[in-house]
């Protein structure tokens, strides 16, 4: 019996967090705090989870110190997810990615000392965007912190902020920096499902650059259950360690371009024994529109990003040793599961439609929508 508190649970990987923590663990009651501000929802809730009393909902903010304690309080386990999380949208109004994501996380950190006596763990969530471009073929924990946006650079201050706070005051964190996530649930305006909706809509895809910016993808899955082992190893193993999670292999924008066309082409003859029984025509007529053929969604390339980080290829190794942790899920099996999911859910996201590009001065001067 544990008590988890999730900030951010109503985002990406929050909400798969704890739809996994809520199906796996039926004696754990887990408490969620979320802003609701534009990433975040309520439809990302648990099915039966409203109304049991194993799950808890508080919308607020983690900025609020008072509301922090009474939380932390609670809790065994702190998992610490908020924060304003997309790189493009902090070029161009960065104010609330140092407010929520530094300060936020110094009031959550706070909490932890008030309540250190029973807080058991506090996992916070870092990012590999705090490395900067790879200097080295694989990037483990001791690459340099370079982060080179200023979503990175407020996430890095956070990182910092908490490693800090494990020396001055000996609270029991971990950081824990993930590579990049994809999977169900995950808002329009990140890379992967802006490019399955462009070929569920038929429109072209757009890349940044050259398309040979290359990361190292991660299935949010995988995520949930190194967070799982986080949660579960004894802690005295893990405290003040810093972890990366990651496959090891990295992907360049234009090759996920070309796997979204190839995974749609399996996926519109597959699409019967994937989704029960659905006739193959439907996605072919949703994932193509109209006469056009599956796979076949056109990879259009615009100016680059600024700030862009040419690659991250991350060395797991260290998640291996200490959480037993490996990624369980091929790349192009979770693309199809996140293709599948964008494809049965597209009440979840017709409405950020007008969020997936956000307006940029490209590393040309031209304001594109990227
Ligand atoms: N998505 C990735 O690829 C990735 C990779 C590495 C690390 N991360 C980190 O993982 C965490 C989760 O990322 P995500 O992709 O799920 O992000 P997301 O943007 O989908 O979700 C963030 C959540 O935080 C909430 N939030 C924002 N400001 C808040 C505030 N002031 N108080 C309370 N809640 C607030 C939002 O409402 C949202 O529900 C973030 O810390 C992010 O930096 C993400």
């Amino acid at each position: 019996m544990k008590t988890i508190l999730v900030t951010g649970g109503a985002g990406f990987i929050g909400s798969n967090l704890v739809r996994y923590l809520y199906d796996k663990y039926p004696d754990y009651r887990i408490l969620v705090v979320d802003a609701l501000t534009y990433a975040g929802s309520v439809q990302n809730t648990p099915e039966g989870a409203f109304g049991s009393n194993r799950y808890e909902f508080w919308y607020g903010d983690v900025r609020n110190g008072e509301l922090m304690n009474a939380l932390v309080s609670q809790a065994d386990v702190v998992i610490h997810m908020a924060a304003e999380s997309h790189v493009t949208r902090s070029i161009y109004d960065n104010r609330l990615f140092f407010e929520t994501d530094v300060i936020g996380t110094q009031v959550v950190s706070n909490a932890v000392v008030k309540h250190a006596k029973t807080v058991e763990r506090f996992i916070h969530i870092s990012t590999s965007e705090v490395y900067g471009s790879a200097l080295q073929e694989k990037m483990d924990e001791e690459h340099p912190l370079n982060p080179m946006s200023p979503y990175a650079a407020a996430k890095c201050g956070a990182d910092r902020l908490v490693y800090s706070y494990w020396q001055t005051y000996n609270i029991p964190a971990m950081i824990i920096r993930p590579f990049n996530n994809f999977g169900p649930n995950q808002h329009l305006e990140k890379v992967v499902p802006r490019f399955i909706t462009s070929t569920i809509l038929g429109e072209p895809m757009t890349v940044h650059g050259d398309g040979s910016a290359s990361r190292d993808w991660l299935f949010v899955e995988d995520h949930c259950e190194a967070l799982d082992l986080a949660i579960h190893t004894d802690i005295n193993r893990l405290v003040g360690q810093v972890i990366n999670l990651g496959t090891g292999e990295h992907r360049s924008v234009a090759e996920i371009a070309e796997a979204v066309n190839e995974v749609a082409m399996e996926c519109s003859k597959e699409l019967v024994t994937v989704a029960g029984g659905r006739r193959k025509d439907d996605f072919a007529q949703h994932a193509g529109g109209g006469s056009r053929a599956i796979g076949t969604t056109k990879i259009e390339f615009i100016g680059d990003r600024p700030g862009q980080v040419f690659r991250h290829t991350c060395d797991a190794s260290k998640a291996k040793r200490l959480l037993g942790w490996e990624p369980r899920t091929d790349f192009r099996d979770g693309l199809k599961k996140t293709m599948v999911w964008y494809q049965e859910n597209q009440s979840w996201w017709q409405p950020q439609m007008w969020m997936r590009h956000i307006p940029i001065i490209s590393a040309s001067g031209k304001r594109e929508m990227h």
